[in-house]
């Protein structure tokens, strides 16, 4: 068990007496009062005084950009940043172990979510040396003379989901953080323990004040850190309900910069002219790694009627067959879920489909065991049934059939969302004219492949309420920072 009554303000790792919160993993546990989740720790259950405080930190260290911080040259944060990795890396199998613990994540997959983190921060350190080449040339025209400096922006307020608590937060904190800017993130309720062993490595690698955490409801600590304007930038990656209600709580929002990765039902489209045994493996991988617990994950599977028989007969196989168990265990890939209402969320969209004419294709499909569900193929559904409309974020696989190209591609115009599609066919001509259609309604196309946010190097966006700003290395590293030009006239004097 981890009892974590500190948190990190203004350089310091401050203890805490008050009310905590108690953290429960999806895993169980016998009990003398049955089956539970076992307890894992807790963390301090912070107020509004401690969260204006750390807000009150970062605006300090940042000091209108003449902090000890922002002041620094880009070698010197730099290397401050190596530090962080250094001593991030010391910490990787328990970090692994409390992402399997606290959120139910496989061995396989909470080594990634660790591995894939160290390698964006490496990847931002090197972006950033082409990023500074590019702003801090001179540019000359028309008898002036201007140099481009990029500068950061102030304080960023960074949030993230349950489902990669690591890896999303520092997708947006490592390069607001790299380009000078103060930070202030707030932690998920599940994953929350992940971040305590990386504490001390940031106290050690960043001057006072620059990086502080946030614990506590959200409800009750982010409305008056909001409220009071100081923050620069929202980093929210969540739903778009969420982050909307967030930027209207900032009376200058016109002028906040808000990075926002939000909702998404990604579709997948399986043509008469698909290779079947491809389309299943993938859409399997898509719509069930982390079982279905991933803003790129695939929501929404159409298939044309021709093959629609060969392909759900394969797919609930396939999907039949995946392993459930425990996190660490070999070979599994179900596992438990860590949201306490999603269980009976799930079940409710699946009873609506069953009420308006689907099926559970496969064996023991959407039954429920504590906190397992068991993944369910449903089929046909249609547009009168929730799992058409709502992102089930969960181990359920929706699959409508479909006559004609323009089915799903009326399905995406529609929709209020436009992250990612996968199209499978093998069919060139037709591949190319579902690429055309779906490209400007979607931020990434997937021909004959699952839809993923990697490599993280690749821009991370989307269309309508699925993005408002870009994540990628370089990306990222332009969104947290802004150019300024020092401009003169050119002169005999200055001319050389
Ligand atoms: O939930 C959104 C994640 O960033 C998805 O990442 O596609 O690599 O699983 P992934």
């Amino acid at each position: 068990e981890i009892h974590q009554r500190e948190y990190l303000i203004n350089g310091e790792i401050v203890s805490w007496d008050g009310p905590v919160t108690n953290i429960y993993s999806p895993v169980c546990v016998a009990t003398d009062g049955g089956i539970q989740r076992k307890l894992l720790g807790s963390v301090p259950n912070t107020t509004q005084k401690e969260a204006m405080e750390a807000l009150d930190a970062a605006v300090a260290a940042y000091d209108n950009g003449h902090g000890k911080w922002p002041s620094m040259s880009l070698e010197e944060r730099i290397a401050c940043m190596q530090k962080f990795v250094y001593l991030m890396i010391q910490q990787r199998d328990i970090v692994i172990k409390l992402l399997m613990w606290e959120i139910g994540k496989t061995l396989p997959d909470a080594t990634k979510e660790f591995d894939r983190t160290v390698d964006y921060i490496n990847d931002t350190i090197d972006a950033l040396k082409d990023l500074d080449r590019e702003s801090s040339r001179f540019q000359q025209a028309e008898g002036t003379i201007a140099q481009i400096r990029r500068n950061p922006l102030g304080v960023v307020l960074s949030m993230g989901p349950f489902n990669y608590p690591l890896n999303e937060i520092f997708t947006t904190l490592i390069p607001a953080l790299i380009m000078g800017n103060t930070i202030l993130f707030k932690l998920p309720k599940h994953g929350v323990l992940a971040h305590y062993p990386l504490l001390e490595a940031f106290k050690e690698s960043f001057p006072k004040g620059t990086v502080n955490t946030l614990y506590g409801r959200g409800a009750e600590i982010i409305s008056p850190i909001m409220e009071s304007g100081k923050v620069n930038v929202l980093a929210f990656i969540g739903s778009s309900k969420v982050a909307n209600g967030l930027k209207k709580l900032h009376p200058k929002i016109n002028r906040l910069r808000a990075i926002l990765s939000l909702d998404a039902k990604n579709a997948a489209i399986v043509t008469k002219h698909a290779n079947i045994d491809v389309a299943v493996n993938e859409c399997l991988l898509g719509a069930l790694s982390f079982n279905g617990q991933r803003c790129t994950a695939l929501k929404l599977i159409f298939v044309q009627k021709d093959i629609a028989e060969a392909f759900t007969t394969k797919l609930s196989a396939a999907v039949a067959a995946l392993k459930p168990g425990l996190p660490w265990q070999e070979g599994v890939k179900i596992t438990p879920l860590p949201e306490e209402n999603k269980p009976a969320y799930l079940k409710a969209c699946i009873d609506d489909a069953l009420s308006k004419g689907a099926a559970i294709l496969n064996e023991h499909g959407g039954h429920n065991e504590a906190t397992f569900v068991f993944p369910a193929v449903v089929y046909p559904v249609n547009e009168q049934m929730r799992l058409y409309h709502e992102e089930q974020f969960g181990p359920i696989v929706p699959v409508v059939p479909f006559e004609s190209i323009q089915e799903p591609i009326d399905y995406q115009i529609n929709a209020s969302h436009g992250m990612q599609v996968s199209i499978f066919s093998e069919n060139p001509a037709e591949v190319a004219q579902l690429v055309d259609s779906f490209v400007n309604l979607v931020s990434r196309v997937n021909i004959n492949c699952q839809a993923q946010r990697g490599p993280d190097v690749f821009p991370f966006t989307g269309r309508k309420d699925s993005a408002e700003g870009t994540l990628s290395v370089f990306d990222a590293l332009r969104s947290f920072s802004i150019r300024s030009l020092v401009a003169t006239k050119v002169t005999d004097s200055n001319k050389k």
